[in-house]
C-alpha cells in the first residue's frame, strides 16, 4: 500500500479522532480519550499519514518554543502499524522543525515496551523518569484515600491522577495498582 505524508486540514479532525483512539487502546494512554483535537501552535507541524484513497492511517503534532520542538502526539492506527508511516512521520516532522529554527525535538511517554522499542529504534535518547499514579477507589476502595491526606468535607475522592518521583516507584507501586513509568526522548534534529 502506498502512503503519502501531508499537512493536517481542519477537514482531518473526525479521522484523526478515530485514528488515535485504536491506536491507544493497547497502551499505558488506553483511557486518554478525546472527543476534539487540541489545537497547536506551530503552524505545519500537524501532520497526517494518508492511503492511496486519502484515508487517514497516522498522526503526529508538534508544538515549538524557542529552540525546542516536542512531539505532542504520534499514532499510527493498529491496522497499519509496523509499515514504516511512524518513521516517515518522523522523518518529515524532524526536517520542517529544523526549518522552524528547534534543535532539539522530544517527547514524553510512558510504559509501553513497542513504544519504547520503536523510539529507541528511531534514535531517540531516554531520560527525566517520573511516576504516573492512579488512584481508583473501583480498583481498591482504599486508593483514594492513600493518596490524599485531607479530603474536602462533602468531596470523597473516587478517582485521583497524580504525578511522584521516580525514587518512590517502589513503595507506590505497593499502595496503588496502575503506576507507570513516565520519560523523556529527545533528540537533536
Ligand atoms: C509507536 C508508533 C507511532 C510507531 O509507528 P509505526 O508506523 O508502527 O512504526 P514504524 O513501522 O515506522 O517503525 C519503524 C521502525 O521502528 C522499530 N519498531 C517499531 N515498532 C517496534 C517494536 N514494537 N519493537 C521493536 N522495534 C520496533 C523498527 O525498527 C521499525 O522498523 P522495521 O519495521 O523496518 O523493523 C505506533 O506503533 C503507534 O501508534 N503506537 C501506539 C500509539 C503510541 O504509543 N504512541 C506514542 C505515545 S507517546
Amino acid at each position: 500500500m502506498n502512503y503519502t505524508v501531508r499537512e493536517y486540514t481542519p477537514a482531518d479532525e473526525t479521522a484523526w479522532l478515530h485514528c488515535r483512539v485504536p491506536a491507544f487502546l493497547n497502551t499505558a494512554y488506553f483511557d486518554d480519550v478525546l472527543r476534539a483535537r487540541p489545537s497547536t501552535s506551530a503552524p505545519g507541524l500537524d501532520l497526517v499519514a494518508v492511503d492511496e484513497h486519502d484515508r487517514l492511517v497516522g498522526i503526529i503534532d508538534t508544538s515549538v518554543e524557542g529552540d525546542l520542538a516536542t512531539i505532542d502526539t504520534v499514532a499510527v492506527h493498529p491496522d497499519h502499524q509496523h509499515r514504516g508511516i511512524g518513521r516517515r512521520l518522523l522523518e518529515e516532522t524532524r526536517s520542517r522543525a529544523r526549518a522552524a529554527g528547534a534543535s532539539t525535538l522530544d517527547a514524553w511517554t510512558r510504559d509501553d515496551a513497542d513504544t519504547l522499542a520503536w523510539y529507541r529504534a528511531m534514535g531517540f535518547a531516554e531520560s527525566d523518569h517520573y511516576l504516573h499514579v492512579y488512584a481508583n477507589y473501583y480498583t481498591s476502595s482504599g486508593e483514594p484515600g492513600r493518596a490524599v491526606e485531607a479530603p474536602r468535607p462533602g468531596l470523597r475522592p473516587v478517582a485521583l491522577f497524580l504525578h511522584a518521583k521516580l525514587a518512590d516507584e517502589e513503595r507506590l507501586r505497593g499502595e496503588f495498582a496502575r503506576v507507570h513509568v513516565c520519560r523523556r526522548f529527545s533528540m537533536a534534529v
